[in-house]
């Protein structure tokens, strides 16, 4: 059992260090990568950590978590790398191409000040890494802050990304190996101020949860539904119900992954501005009825019935053209 909000431990004992974080379920274990963020925290432009790396643990109950260790690691021998400690290096996602087989990590890359603002991607050949960096850019030249990327059972996966300065959220397809953008990003929500994606599929419906735009400091959550991962997208609400609803329990949501139970694994961040390696985490058990999404709050995420739900790994045939 993991408290919510209490330090968690991995199976050595020391605190989880995978913050805005993401999971991964490949060959019966989920993947959890994340943010390092164990160094002393310090007022720059905004309170940060320096960039440590993106770590990496492994589970088969979503409870127990063994260090697969820094599987994308700091530059610090190169002032004018993107991974430099200086600089910024958030919220990794990592999806598994079934057309190439690697493993790809999408990141926000910026620096100190954010105003690089853009996407870098990782390449390895098993979800462990090592993950070799390939540079970064900004999607059809715009910047890029908070993203997530989503991959549909069909395999075409999607770049969700906070743009003009957060204003607007917007998506565009990946190409078939997943390491850069097709066509033009459509807006998802126009001025609407909407960040920290995260978007999980449903039957035939997509959702989306996203917060808004108030740095370490929470707000409410909000979420939206859409027959196609492309929109159009609803804004249904808040999905948090019960006390510290309107503050989404004093966490920012990083990533949703279905279970086999039908329920959703919300994991969220509960950061710690003053000292944010000791950000916690909140993982919640959404369910879903039609376009409804409720989240409650839970003392403990217990990993009952927590198994991640099948990925379906399409065949070449249901490859999408576009
Ligand atoms: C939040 C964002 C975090 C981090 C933070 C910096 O809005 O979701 O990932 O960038 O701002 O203040």
């Amino acid at each position: 059992m993991l408290q919510n909000g209490a330090p968690w431990l991995d199976t050595q004992g020391r605190p989880i260090q995978a913050h805005g974080g993401a999971l991964l379920r490949h060959d019966d274990v989920t993947y959890w990568y994340g943010e390092n963020k164990d160094g002393d925290t310090y007022q720059g432009f905004l309170h940060r950590v320096d960039v440590i790396g993106v770590s990496c643990y492994a589970s088969t109950d979503l409870l127990a978590w063994r260090p697969e260790g820094v599987v994308l690691p700091a530059r610090p021998d190169d002032p004018t790398h993107d991974l430099h400690p200086s600089n910024v290096a958030e919220r990794p996602k990592v999806l598994r191409n079934p057309h190439t087989g690697k493993f790809v990590m999408w990141l926000h890359v910026d620096h100190a000040d954010y105003t690089l603002a853009r996407v870098g991607v990782a390449v390895a050949d098993t979800p462990r890494g090592p993950f070799r960096y390939q540079g970064s850019f900004r999607p059809a030249h715009m910047d890029s802050r908070d993203f997530t990327v989503f991959q549909d059972d069909d395999g075409q996966a999607y770049l969700y990304f906070s743009s003009d300065w957060n204003a607007t959220l917007r998506v565009v397809p990946l190409d078939d190996d997943y390491t850069g953008v097709r066509s033009a990003p459509t807006d998802v929500f126009t001025r609407a101020h909407r960040e920290a994606p995260a978007v999980f599929r449903h039957g035939d419906r997509y959702f989306m949860l996203t917060s808004g735009c108030t740095g370490w400091d929470p707000n409410p959550a909000e979420y939206a539904v859409a027959p196609h991962p492309l929109g159009p997208w609803s804004v249904i609400g808040n999905p948090c119900q019960g006390p510290g609803a309107d503050l989404t329990f004093g966490a920012q949501p990083t990533f949703a992954l279905p279970l086999d139970d039908g329920s959703v694994l919300v994991m969220l961040d509960r950061w710690r501005k003053e000292d944010l390696r000791d950000s916690r985490y909140v993982w919640l058990r959404g369910h879903v009825h039609g376009e409804q999404l409720t989240l409650r709050w839970q003392d403990a995420w217990t990993g009952t019935h927590a198994q991640a739900a099948h990925v379906v790994t399409p065949s070449p045939s249901s490859r999408r053209s576009e």
